[in-house]
């Protein structure tokens, strides 16, 4: 058996749907991308969507529309996919890591307030693996110090804090439709925000600064004016394409939350009574898990310093062993302080964020998609069972 660690099933519909804007010859930025963002308003609650070519570049356009510039900081998880820092960076900003609490995978609350400087601007705070952060605290650190905050919502899809959606906490939220993610375009972004002149600067920039979009343009009775570029823009219009797939998979959103929180659960059942060396992802009430991975520590032994190393072997070990038997697995992601870039530039070493660099070397994701089957799934449990530490 092949097991992959995700799995992208697209519906009849979805082979379908990309003919309607081959068909009209509107592809980009049109009607149907315009239709995703209502749709995604209603799934999410928030008032503004704002269609993008990925996570990454709604991070920079949020952070570039929010004047985030070179000698501004802006404080971030140091567990994090590589682009939320890349973001920051690529505006000159410096980004200021934050570690992790090891229950959640989330940036450490406690830890933010000693990193605020007078160059501070915004925080990052990234809802990992479909996990919330505690937008609550979050919220009340950046209303006390007048901080921005951009939710990294990546892996938002589906997942509610105190019952509401993520992206709708912040000034912004960043939601990523890359294939590992459970709604995808191929490639592909959206933002969220509630806030009616920030939305606009949003627009205008992400198709190179105009106020008015070619759509709206060619709809008016003047399609002849050309108007004003009031923003230094860039552009990260999303295709029609994308948003014709989007739009069909939408239609099914609640479904594929669902079946991805089944198998979830399984997993937790089966850990639980069965492996007391996995340590299953944090749940509670006011948290909805939106799964976008499954994702437990490697925790044969308490971790420390001291045996890291050796943990992390044992875990790709296990890793090893799973592969050649047809199951892919990966760490749940990297520290990004530990990433040559981030490590040579700012004098990092991996001991400046123990936890981070912990979830990194001993985290293990499993298989987790909508269509993995039982079969699958009880083949996984058996091998996982079988082996010996
Ligand atoms: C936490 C996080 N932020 C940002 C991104 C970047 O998303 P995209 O690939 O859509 O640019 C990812 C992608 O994996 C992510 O996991």
């Amino acid at each position: 058996m092949k097991i992959p660690i995700a799995k992208t099933v697209f519906t009849e519909e979805e082979y379908k749907c990309i003919l309607k804007p081959l068909e009209t010859g509107w592809v980009v930025q049109g009607p149907l991308v315009s239709k995703f963002e209502e749709l995604w308003n209603s799934f999410t609650g928030a008032k503004h969507s704002v269609a993008v070519t990925s996570c990454t570049t709604a991070l920079h356009l949020s952070l570039a529309a929010m004047d985030i510039k070179a000698g501004d900081e802006v404080i971030i998880p140091s567990l994090t996919w590589v682009a939320t820092a890349n973001a920051v960076e690529s505006l000159g900003a410096k980004p200021v890591f934050c570690d992790i609490e090891f229950q959640t995978f989330n940036i450490c609350t406690d830890k933010i307030e000693k990193l605020i400087t007078k160059n501070t601007k915004a925080i990052i705070p990234v809802h990992l693996f479909g996990l919330s952060a505690d937008m609550d605290k979050i919220m009340e650190i950046a209303k006390a110090h007048k901080l921005s905050v951009v939710e990294d919502a990546a892996c938002g899809f589906a997942s509610k804090y105190k019952g509401r959606h993520v992206g709708n906490f912040g000034d912004t939220g960043c939601f990523s439709f890359h294939p590992r993610k459970a709604i995808t375009t191929g490639e592909g972004g959206m933002i969220t925000t509630n806030n009616d002149e920030l939305v606009k600067k949003l627009r205008a920039m992400r198709d190179h600064g105009a106020v008015i979009s070619d759509h709206e343009r060619h709809l008016s009775g003047k399609p002849y004016l050309l108007p004003d570029f009031p923003y230094l823009g860039f552009n990260y219009r999303m295709t029609d394409i994308q948003a014709s797939i989007g739009c069909t998979q939408m239609a099914r959103a609640e479904q594929i939350y669902e079946k991805r929180n089944i198998i979830a659960g399984k997993y937790d059942k089966f850990i639980n009574e069965n492996i007391p060396w996995l340590k299953i992802p944090f749940r509670n009430n006011e948290y909805r898990h939106g799964f976008q991975a499954y994702v437990c520590l490697f925790e044969p032994e308490k971790i420390n310093e001291k045996n890291i190393e050796e943990i992390n072997k044992k875990r790709n070990d296990f890793m090893d062993y799973l592969q050649s038997n047809g199951i892919s697995t990966r760490p749940g992601t990297h520290a990004v302080h530990m990433l040559s870039y981030y490590k040579n530039k700012y004098n990092l070493n991996s001991w400046n964020y123990l936890n981070s660099y912990i979830a990194y070397y001993c985290s293990i994701a499993f298989p987790l998609f909508p269509s993995l089957t039982d079969e699958e799934f009880y083949y996984i449990a058996e091998k996982i069972k079988d082996y010996k530490n």
